[in-house]
């Protein structure tokens, strides 16, 4: 009897299999970090190799932890970074070119040059992006227009492009041997090439970016069964039947079924998704509009979404370039030493800013430096940052929504920052909730599989698994809040207007 379901969390600093029971309680948990390849500024790699080798292990890991093999695994789910684009050759297996990852800018050229034609928002009616370096589209196309002999294999039909979920899929599934070229529908809305409406990919944009369709993926529902893992694999004869990228990933893990319902996840970064139902609602206020979920044949659920693209990845900015600290947890303690933030506010723009400002020009700032300024307040400056730029993309769902949010559900790995969840709550001024699980993010790839093999029955048994944890109030007085408030949209302001001919 199969009493369990394993998912794989491929994500942007590591790669996680944890295995749930029928509660959604975590039975084990595998996880492998991968080197952060930073060529130069604004280039982030990661090698395909590498991760495809540490989703094996972590699979092995979590297997041998919880003493089970595959015959106690009833479905695989995947999730996965979002936006980071493999290129491979799909005769030899071989990636040609490292995975660009989604935080790399080094395609601001190749936007600029789509939207001359255009505008930035030419294409947002119908993939609810606009052109920004952050998608996969345009890394795709640097990929064929800066690698050797790649453009004549691509029309020679011999490249494959996929997100990781989908890398990871193929390599499951036989690779060279049969392996399984398909995304999600949740991961093929971050592309830049699929309609929102038909979940199609479109031929004038795919032309537009001068990729031939054959490289793409088969867009598939978040929930059936795609394959299974092949001989070779601990997995082997187990059906993957989930895949959601990380973000809608956590949002169902939250079990945020239903319109009006949201979460914020900080992780790497922080991803803000608030549910629209069956609704495509295009943003007034700089938000996304993506896909949910959807299961099997079911009706497709869309949602706005606020990215953040620098959150956790700034406190371990503070851990491996400056180095103040040896952990991230100790910036919590750093903090704590301090009463306020000595009037010293740092905005992390080191991607430009995305939502809701969307300016490539923004680089990163620390203001208000005075030789008062000390470690600590860097420490909770930073803290405070991933705090208020929260706020700001809660201030633009709460006007597209036109009701304001009463609560926030919380997860990733920063909501076990005491600190951080109390400062939260106290600029937003309304409670912020984390569950039991934290690891929404695999959980919601556990949930999707899981319901497409009969494991769960329906959203009813997963909205039953989700528990509370804990709750921060709003404790800081509207004035001072308001004060920290106008601060912080200062601050934004002197990181703006800064890439220009001089700043390669
Ligand atoms: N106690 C803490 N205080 C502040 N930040 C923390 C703390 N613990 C972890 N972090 C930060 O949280 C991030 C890890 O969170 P999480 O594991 O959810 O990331 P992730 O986004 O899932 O990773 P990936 O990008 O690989 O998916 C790291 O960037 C780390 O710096
Ligand atoms: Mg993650």
């Amino acid at each position: 009897m199969a009493d369990y379901i394993i998912a794989i969390d491929q994500g942007t600093t590591s790669s996680r299999a944890i295995i749930f029971d029928k509660k959604g309680s975590i039975v084990a948990t595998g996880q492998k970090e991968h080197e952060q390849i930073l060529p130069k500024a604004g280039w982030v790699e990661h090698d395909p190799i590498e991760i495809w080798r540490n989703v094996q292990e972590v699979i092995g890991l979590a297997l041998s932890r919880a003493d089970l093999t595959r015959h106690d695994i009833a479905a695989v789910g995947i999730t996965n970074q979002r936006e980071t684009a493999v290129v491979w050759d799909r005769t030899t297996g071989k990636p040609v070119y490292n995975a660009i990852v989604w935080q790399d800018t080094r395609t601001q050229d190749i936007v600029d040059r789509l939207a001359a034609d255009g505008g930035g928002d030419r294409f947002k009616q119908v993939v609810g992006l606009p052109l920004a370096t952050y998608f996969s589209g345009t890394k795709i196309t640097w990929i064929l227009e800066n690698v050797e002999g790649a453009r004549e294999k691509a029309e020679a039909g011999d490249l494959a492009f996929g997100t990781t979920d989908s890398w990871v899929l193929w390599n499951l599934t036989g690779g060279t041997d049969g392996g399984v070229h398909v995304t999600d529908v949740t991961n093929a809305s971050r592309t830049m090439f699929m309609d929102l409406e038909t979940l199609e990919w479109r031929d004038d944009i795919l032309e537009a970016f001068g990729v031939p369709r054959s490289m793409m993926p088969e867009i598939r529902s978040s929930s059936e069964v795609y394959g299974a893992a092949e001989s070779s694999s601990l997995l082997r004869e187990t059906p993957i039947a989930g895949i959601l990228g990380d973000q809608q990933a956590a949002t169902f893990g939250q079990a945020a079924f239903q319109k009006g319902e949201s979460k914020n996840t900080y992780g790497t970064g922080c991803f803000l998704i608030f549910n629209t139902g069956e609704d495509i609602v295009h943003s007034k206020n700089g938000l996304l509009t993506t896909v949910g979920y959807k299961l099997g044949d079911g009706p497709t659920h869309y949602a706005l979404e606020g990215s953040i693209a620098v959150t956790g990845s700034l406190i371990q900015w503070l851990r491996d370039q400056l180095g103040i600290i040896q952990t991230a947890p100790e910036v919590e303690e750093l903090a704590r030493q301090v009463e306020d933030n000595g009037g010293v506010y740092i905005v992390p723009a080191f991607s430009g800013l995305f939502a809701p400002y969307w300016r490539p020009d923004a680089r990163g700032a620390i203001v208000g430096l005075t030789r008062y300024a000390n470690r600590n307040h860097i420490a909770r400056a930073a803290l405070e940052a991933v705090a208020y730029q929260t706020r700001d993309v809660l201030d633009a769902v709460n006007a597209d929504a036109g009701v304001d949010l009463t609560e926030l559900k919380v997860d990733g790995g920063m909501v076990a920052n005491d600190a951080l969840m109390q400062f939260q709550a106290d600029v937003l001024g309304v409670p912020v909730v984390r569950p039991v699980v934290a690891e929404t993010t695999a959980l919601g790839a556990a949930y999707a599989a899981g319901l497409a093999v009969g494991f769960w029955n329906g959203l009813d048994d997963l909205s039953a698994n989700w528990q509370e944890d804990k709750r921060w109030e709003p404790t800081m007085e509207e004035g001072e809040r308001d004060r920290l408030l106008r601060q912080w949209r200062k601050a934004v302001t002197k990181s703006m207007d800064w890439v220009d001919d001089d700043v390669a």
